[in-house]
């Protein structure tokens, strides 16, 4: 009885701890019918290898990818499996769900809400084509520490903000919401967020500055680079007290104002990436002592010299007094920097005064004597606020400052007195403060209209002669006063008659008018070189009773015969003649039909360059010997899909604008109709260059000129694949797609394959295109498309220049074929190597080193593995030293000259006026806010903005 009791009791127990396990790893009913849910709303469930006829995904083993603590599921782990499909609307049902890991899928739909996850600790999401997130869904995320969004295209047109509720996830560490369209300002809150240590934000449209309260932050990477619609604004003060910062990137925005002088505090600091806005002054010392991985300083304003930073830096197109590190500036430059600086760099005036020369005829409001010295310093009406800075003083020459009707505040310099040159201190209307110190006699002092100084006469100097006329405003009491007025007034009205039409032609065109510069730049400097100079060129502003917010510019040619007008905009369809006038519009490049038709005897044969793969290239001349270059999209080959990517790619690629890029100068869409319109490359196709100079009786190229190309070439790659706002890959990188100016410098051309890469690393999955002979090979196996893979074109197109061999030539011997793989074979063989050189190149002792280099670097460009190819910043880098070489250092303006279209474009315009004569140095623009519009274009093939990966 009692052995049979306990018998029973043992088997009871056995059975209870057998079952008990059973029983409790049975999954959670309301967990398992969301997971069966979530397997319906795939299109691709196989992929998860999920039993059919099991109904415990907690069970032992667990189902694939899911993981469970007790019944309930706390992660699904599936990244990188090309899911397709939605997420169930209840995930948030998943209530125990920490970590979730769906990275790298095709999900599309609707995001669920994740709202009352309280137990959510890392959520991946990124890389999917989810199209929108609800208003709740970071809701009651109590645990979040990890949020990755990005690269999904959610709430495309209308964008998307973070909600307020986000600060109550107050462990919240990595928050990663890149390309994912966020807009408006940076919410306040993420600044007080103090477990927040990493915010990538870039590729978003953000706009408006960084919240003073990031002050306060903990961050340690923040990345808001690239965003679109303009960018971000403001000040980047704030930086500076964000002490845990190791990686800040602010690259294609438009901050502006000065580097904060305390930069050097960010003691942990690595990263500084400030390319592409507007940021001015000088470089704060702080800064270049500091111990950096990357300083990227380039496209800016920067002004002064250009220190020796202590680590390596970019810092190209600023408008730095010297070329060379560490070489000062002119004393009297720096003088009027410092005076820059007081007066808080107006856009206008940091245009103009690059360089070290105040006297070369761009800098704005100086006029100089025959001796290069300043003499009149002239700004009045001109909205300048801040300080007058004592360095003015060192100007021995100067005789008149006229600074009137402006905002300027402070005192005046006690050592401008000291000028002894001095006639004529018109600081009337501005607000200036007392003491005003005694200038000597036969100083003309004004200082009426400044109601603090003038409020306060005591505080002058009484007995001055001057102070009585001062404080008048009429001057006419005063003898001196008297005798000078008339001289004043009819200084001041002769500028001001030179200077009105200017400012008023800036303040009403604007940025529209930023717009056409390059066009009416570019047609400018052609005509220059068809000897043929432009009469004049003449700005009107909008017209206000026009409708069509039009602006024109008329180009009145010196050729009566009724030359082409170039017009556009909405009002424009068909030709509008206008005698002698180009007459282009801004707000786009729009340019009519039938002009392109004129300008090319209507696509005669005769006018053709070439043919492209999507159309054929026609030369076009105006008749005042304007040369363009007209690619025509062949009908046959548009579908709607096709359309969208002309339009859709003249919209991204209008962020690309480099030197060594061919420019855009218009385009055309009318009836069926796609025509874009280029720069005119006289020199051609650098293949007909390497391969077929005899027949066409050309010379050959140099080896200097060959490096020159090689070099331009890298720097277009590299702006194309990272100083770009975005990352593009060219896809069609080869020696017919170089195109060479009358000075043998390169451009890049045929931006019709170009694709925009999701992020430097990840690879795009594209329909094959491209040319054989430069495809990398993983390319051309896989259709997987990064950077690298213009690198190894690249790579080819070195190995032409140094053989003068063709990329793939069937009639060469069978091992020979194919360039890159037989150059492998030979390239580390100095014998073998010197037979392959192009015999066109004479070849001496002094050049093999270099030749030696450059076959060093077509190998490694061309390397197997993607990963091992370098980068085209470190091509750059490889390249430059050889090329400067063979030139004196202060030849660096070969580079620079002509139109150097990557700077900003008032530069550009006085670069252009500079080739073109001081005549036309009326036409000022305002300021540097527009950006150009379309740049170098294509017809696009398949260009999509966010395609699959
Ligand atoms: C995104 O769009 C959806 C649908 O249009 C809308 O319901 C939702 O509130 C938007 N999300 C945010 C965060 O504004
Ligand atoms: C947070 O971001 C940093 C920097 O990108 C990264 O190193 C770290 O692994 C991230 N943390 C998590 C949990 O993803
Ligand atoms: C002062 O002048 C600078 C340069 O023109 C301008 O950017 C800034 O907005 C001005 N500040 C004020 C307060 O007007
Ligand atoms: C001077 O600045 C004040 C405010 O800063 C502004 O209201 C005023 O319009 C400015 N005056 C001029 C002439 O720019
Ligand atoms: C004027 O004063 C400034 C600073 O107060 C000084 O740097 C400069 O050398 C002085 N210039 C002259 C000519 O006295």
């Amino acid at each position: 009885m009692e052995a049979d009791s306990r018998k029973a009791l043992v088997i009871v127990v056995i059975l209870w701890m057998k079952l008990i396990p059973a029983v409790f790893s049975v999954t959670d009913p309301n967990d398992l019918a969301i997971l069966i849910e979530f397997k319906k709303g795939l299109e691709n469930a196989e992929l998860l290898k999920w039993p059919a006829n099991d109904d415990d995904p907690c069970g032992s083993p667990s189902w694939q990818y899911v993981y469970c603590v007790g019944n309930r599921v706390t992660q699904i782990q599936a990244k990188n499996l090309g899911l397709k499909g939605s997420l169930p609307k209840d995930f948030n049902k998943l209530s125990m769900l920490s970590n979730v890991g769906l990275q790298n899928n095709d999900f599309t739909g609707m995001l669920p809400s994740f709202s009352g996850l309280s137990e959510l600790k890392y959520a991946y999401l990124d890389y999917n084509n989810f199209d929108s997130i609800p208003a709740d869904f970071f809701d009651g995320l109590d645990n979040l520490q990890v949020l990755a969004l990005d690269y999904n295209p959610l709430n495309a047109t209308s964008g998307w903000s973070l909600p307020d509720t986000l600060q109550n996830s107050a462990q919240l560490a990595n928050l990663s919401l890149m390309s994912s369209n966020l807009v408006g300002p940076l919410p306040d809150f993420l600044g007080t967020m103090s477990s927040l240590v990493v915010l990538k934000l870039a590729f978003n449209r953000i706009s408006g500055a960084i919240p003073l309260n990031f002050s306060e932050s903990n961050l340690q990477i923040l990345w808001l680079n690239g965003q679109e619609d303009g960018g971000m604004t403001g000040a980047i003060d704030v930086l500076a007290a964000m002490a845990s910062l190791t990686s800040v990137w602010l690259h294609g925005n438009q901050f502006s104002g000065k580097i904060p002088g305390n930069i050097g505090d960010l003691a942990s600091l690595k990263e500084l990436n400030l390319n592409s806005n507007n940021l001015v002054g000088f470089i704060p010392s702080s800064l270049v002592n500091m111990d950096l991985d990357m300083l990227d300083l380039s496209n800016n304003h920067f002004m002064g010299p250009i220190p020796d930073f202590k680590t390596n830096a970019s810092y190209s197109s600023n408008a730095f007094c010297q070329p060379t590190p560490g070489v000062p500036c002119a004393p009297e430059v720096m003088a009027l920097l410092d005076f820059l600086d007081g007066i808080n760099y107006p856009s206008k005036l940091v245009s103009s005064w690059s360089g070290n020369d105040p006297c070369g005829g761009k800098w704005f409001g100086l006029t100089c004597n025959s001796n290069q010295q300043v003499i009149i310093i002239n700004l009045p009406n001109y909205g300048l606020n801040g300080t007058l800075s004592p360095s003015i003083a060192m100007l021995d020459s100067v005789t008149k400052i006229i600074l009137s009707n402006n905002n300027i505040t402070g005192t005046i310099p006690s050592n401008w007195t000291s000028l002894k040159s001095l006639t004529l201190l018109n600081l009337s209307g501005n607000n200036l403060s007392p003491p005003l110190p005694t200038f000597r006699k036969g100083v003309n002092v004004l200082t009426n209209n400044n109601p603090i100084l003038n409020s306060n006469p005591a505080s002058g100097s009484p007995s001055s002669p001057t102070a009585s006329s001062q404080s008048s405003s009429s001057g006419s009491s005063s003898p001196t006063a008297a005798s000078i007025p008339s001289q004043t007034s009819e200084n001041q009205s002769s500028k001001r008659s030179k200077l009105l039409p200017i400012i008023a032609s800036i303040a009403s065109i604007g940025v529209l008018v930023l717009m056409l510069a390059p066009l009416s730049i570019y047609f400018c400097k052609r005509r220059k070189d068809a000897f043929q100079a432009p009469s004049s060129v003449v700005i009107h502003p909008r017209d206000p009773s026009n409708p069509d917010n039009v602006v024109k510019i008329v180009v009145a040619a010196n050729n009566p015969t009724g030359s082409a007008s170039i017009q556009s905009g909405s009002a424009s369809a068909g030709s509008s003649q206008m005698g002698e006038s180009h007459v282009i519009e801004a707000g786009n490049l729009v340019v009519s039909v039938q002009v392109l038709r004129n300008v090319t005897n209507n696509f005669s044969p005769e006018n053709e360059l070439g043919h492209g793969g999507f159309g054929v290239v026609y030369k076009g001349e105006l008749d005042d010997g304007t040369q363009i270059a007209v690619k025509r999209m062949e009908a046959g080959l548009m579908s709607s899909k096709a359309l969208n990517e002309f339009q859709a790619e003249i919209a991204v690629l209008s962020k690309v604008r480099h030197r060594h890029l061919v420019s855009l100068l218009g385009y055309s869409i009318e009836g069926l109709e796609r025509i874009l319109v280029y720069e005119y490359m006289p020199q051609g196709a650098l293949s007909k260059h390497l391969f077929h100079w005899k027949s066409l009786k050309l010379d050959p190229l140099s080896w200097k000129k060959r490096l020159n190309i090689a070099l331009d070439v890298a720097r277009g790659m590299e702006y194309l694949h990272s100083l770009a706002h975005q990352s593009f890959i060219h896809r069609d990188l080869k020696s017919s797609n170089i195109l060479l100016g009358d000075d043998f410098r390169a451009k890049v051309s045929d931006f019709g394959l170009v694709k925009l890469a999701p992020d430097g690393e990840k690879s795009v999955v594209t329909r094959l295109a491209g040319t054989f002979g430069y495809l990398a090979p993983e390319y051309a196996v896989t259709g997987k498309i990064t950077t690298k893979s213009d690198v190894f074109s690249f790579g080819v197109v070195l190995m032409e220049l140094l053989t003068g061999l063709m990329a793939l030539d069937e009639d060469r011997p069978e091992e020979m074929q194919y360039l890159a793989a037989w150059f492998w074979k030979i390239k580390s063989n100095k014998e073998k190597l010197m037979a392959a050189i192009d015999p066109a190149l004479d070849v001496k002792e002094e050049t093999y080193e270099s030749i030696a280099t450059i076959a060093e670097l077509a190998g490694h460009c061309t390397a197997r593995e993607p990963s091992q190819r370098p980068d085209m910043g470190h091509v750059v880098n490889v390249m430059v030293p050889l090329v400067e070489k063979w030139k004196p250092l202060d030849n660096d303006t070969e580079e620079y000259s002509g139109i150097d279209y990557s700077l900003p474009l008032n530069q550009m315009v006085k670069g252009w006026q500079e080739a073109e004569g001081k005549d036309a140095s009326y036409i000022e623009l305002a300021d540097t806010q527009g950006s150009i519009p379309a740049r170098p274009i294509g017809f696009a093939e398949s260009f999509t903005s966010a395609d699959g990966r």
